[in-house]
């Protein structure tokens, strides 16, 4: 099989919308420190782009999560792999996703930071693929989100596919060819 990629949302299009962004974060966290968590590996690119336009104090911390089941459904039953380095408790924390698929992940992770007394949580999402929602829609509605895109399987800005793409500077949807 022969993969090819093709464009959905190029990198301009991405660097304007996560100006946009910027600019909502930036006026609902008016005046206060922004904890951003990134979820590893695929919230990478998205994260260190927002958090270069955010003109506030900001603190990076990171989670690498596992989530149980077979390769293309998540289960909600996730392994944390990797947890924060620093306690949350009575801070302002923006958690910085790649994308919401079934809606599983997040919802499971909000549970986990909640329970350590944030003094808000904030949930951002560069890509949304509502059509795949499997859990409770106003559970897991995020704060911001990047781009709705349809249910298509995409790669690229932090994305991947067998660990490969993350690197594309822009979003793509991955296409398999019989060679
Ligand atoms: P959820 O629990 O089903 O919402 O799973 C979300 C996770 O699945 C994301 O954080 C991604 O790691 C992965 N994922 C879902 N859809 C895609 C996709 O189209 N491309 C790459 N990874 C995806
Ligand atoms: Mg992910």
């Amino acid at each position: 099989m022969r993969e090819t990629v093709r464009v959905m949302i190029p990198a301009e299009k991405i660097e304007r919308r996560i100006d946009e962004i910027a600019r909502d974060v930036s006026r609902d966290f008016a005046g206060k420190t922004i904890t951003l968590i990134c979820v590893l590996k695929g919230g990478v690119m998205f994260m260190v782009d927002l958090a270069r336009k955010l003109n506030h104090t900001v603190e990076l911390d990171f989670m690498d999560i596992s989530s149980y089941g077979d390769s293309t459904e998540s289960s909600g039953v996730i392994r944390i792999k990797k947890d924060l380095e620093n306690p949350i408790s009575g801070k302002n924390v923006l958690l910085v996703e790649d994308i919401i698929d079934s809606g599983r992940t997040l919802t499971r992770l909000r549970q986990h930071l909640l329970a350590q007394s944030p003094a808000c949580l904030k949930i951002c999402a560069l890509l949304d693929k509502p059509d795949r929602r499997a859990v409770d829609v106003d559970v897991v509605k995020p704060d911001y989100i990047g781009f709705v895109i349809p249910d298509e399987f995409v790669v690229g800005y932090g994305l991947d596919y067998a660990q490969r793409y993350r690197n594309l500077s822009y979003i793509g949807v991955l296409e398999f060819h019989e060679e």
